[in-house]
């Protein structure tokens, strides 16, 4: 008996059972098992984790058994098919009818579907068209899928990249309010979701302390009320840790800026939340078989400590949109002035939500016209954007406001020494506040003539000179 009977032997039961021939998994997992291999070597070739190979074979023995009237499982399928003595199955689908060779006996199988059964899938909720199970979604805190969604292709497949090929652990995704961060994020999950077993989204945006996470989380994972959950945060990160390795899970934490601080440097925690540094650190450090996902303003601190190209914690930087696009936007909105676009889309940084806003802006105030809008100097930014770069400057560090006030006053940029000798600030404290403003994406970074030169973005360098600010620019 080879191999490739035992293999034709049970496709045709799998496909009696569920209308769909064997898929390429199954068949490994059946290989594996007749050549007394691991399930984790399987899940190391399919690039899945060994729980998702034991649910996919749990369900194949399952099949078997219910066809066979005999429990077949990893163990014994061998020794039953040996005993099966299939090497004369090709006649046991040729005798018709509902019956099968069961050894020698001539077996009715009374749970074989009928011709009409045989049609339809296996609907439950927890399998695809390809029958591999579904992960477990856990998305109350995600937004709505929305209809118009604009093209973000070049940075799904990076993200898709860096997930599924390079197996990266903790990806965070940075970007200032209203970019796009939860939306891509939100489009990503139906493109790689079947790679997961469980994939949850919690908002972080009432700021949670780091136990309330961790333990639902864990109870999330493992389907069950934590009653006897441990008060020691590492015991909690072990058990969490875990987890992680059982299960392939995508967790998604939105809204990170929330636990970190205002007025300081970027990157730091509010007090009493800097424990979610270790989290990220051991999420980053140690080996699991799962993905967290930051979606924040700015990154937290600990990630700086991943450097290397290959490493499985990485920094996705998330900027506008590409013009066609955002004029998209602009267009759907019914403003005039195409040949204005191009200006404002380059004010709002590309950014979605702002587009949508000035767009509404524009259309109550100008009848759409861009060319009116743009004639009133300095520029009207209504209260909504206000209020969204007024959050934006609060978080600010005082040397850091200090900076950008220099930064705002010529309409060029600054190089290193200018920007010295106009603050009066040492060295390091200009360099480290340079740095902290270029990580939340307030300025960007230019180079002239071997000379790196700095630029504060328009709008917030708009903002400072509209006086909204209320800071001192002397
Ligand atoms: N690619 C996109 N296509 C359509 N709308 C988008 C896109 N990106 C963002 N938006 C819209 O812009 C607004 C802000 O997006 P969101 O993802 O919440 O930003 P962030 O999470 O970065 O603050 C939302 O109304 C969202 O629908
Ligand atoms: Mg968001």
């Amino acid at each position: 008996m080879t191999f490739n009977e035992v293999l034709r032997f049970v496709d045709e039961i799998v496909f009696d059972k569920s209308g769909k021939h064997l898929d390429s998994l199954q068949k490994a997992i059946l290989r594996a098992t007749w050549q007394g291999e691991k399930y984790s070597k399987v899940a190391q070739e399919y690039h899945c984790t060994k729980f998702h190979v034991g649910n996919v074979a749990s369900n194949l023995w399952q099949l078997i058994s219910k066809e066979l009237n005999e429990k077949i499982h990893k163990s014994n399928f061998r020794a039953a098919m040996e005993r099966y003595q299939i090497s004369n199955f090709s006649n046991v689908f040729n005798l018709g009818g509902n019956n099968c060779l069961k050894g020698n006996i001539n077996l009715c199988t009374e749970n074989t579907p009928s011709p009409e059964t045989k049609q339809k899938l296996p609907t439950t909720q927890t399998a695809n068209e390809n029958n591999t199970p579904l992960p477990k979604l856990d998305l109350r805190d995600a937004p709505d899928i929305k209809k118009t969604f604009y093209d973000r292709s070049t940075q799904l497949a990076t993200l898709k990249t860096w997930i599924l090929k390079h197996r990266c652990r903790l990806i965070t995704v940075s970007g200032i309010s209203g970019i796009g961060k939860s939306t891509i994020i939100r489009h990503l999950i139906p493109e790689i979701e079947s790679n997961f077993d469980h994939i949850i989204w919690r908002t972080l945006r009432t700021s949670p302390p780091l136990n309330i996470t961790l333990k639902n989380l864990i109870e999330i994972i493992s389907n069950v009320t934590e009653t006897d959950f441990p008060n020691n945060t590492d015991a909690q990160l072990s058990i969490l840790i875990e987890k992680l390795r059982d299960i392939r899970c995508l967790i998604i934490l939105d809204d990170v800026q929330q636990i970190l601080s205002n007025r300081q440097l970027v990157g730091n925690y509010k007090s009493g939340y800097e424990n979610y540094g270790n989290l990220f650190k051991i999420i980053g450090e140690l080996p699991h078989n799962s993905c967290f996902i930051l979606n924040s303003w700015e990154p937290p601190l600990e990630i700086f400590n991943f450097t290397d190209n290959d490493s499985p914690v990485r920094l996705f930087q998330l900027t506008g949109l590409i013009e066609k696009e955002a004029r998209e936007i602009l267009k759907n909105r019914g403003l005039l002035d195409e040949e204005k676009w191009q200006e404002l889309i380059n004010f709002y940084q590309s950014n979605p939500q702002w587009l949508k806003l000035i767009g509404e802006t524009i259309k109550n105030l100008f009848g759409g016209s861009v060319t009116q809008y743009l004639s009133y100097q300095p520029l009207f930014l209504s209260d909504e954007l206000t209020n969204i770069l007024q959050q934006h400057f609060q978080r600010l560090s005082e040397l850091e406001k200090q900076i950008l006030c220099q930064l705002s006053k010529p309409a060029k940029s600054v190089s290193v020494p200018q920007l010295l000798e106009k603050s009066q600030l040492s060295p390091p404290e200009l360099f480290q506040t340079l740095l902290s403003l270029e990580r939340r994406g307030l300025i960007d970074k230019i180079t002239e003539e071997n000379q790196t030169l700095f630029i504060l973005k328009p709008i917030f360098s708009h903002y400072i000179k509209s006086g909204s600010v209320g800071i001192n620019r002397a």
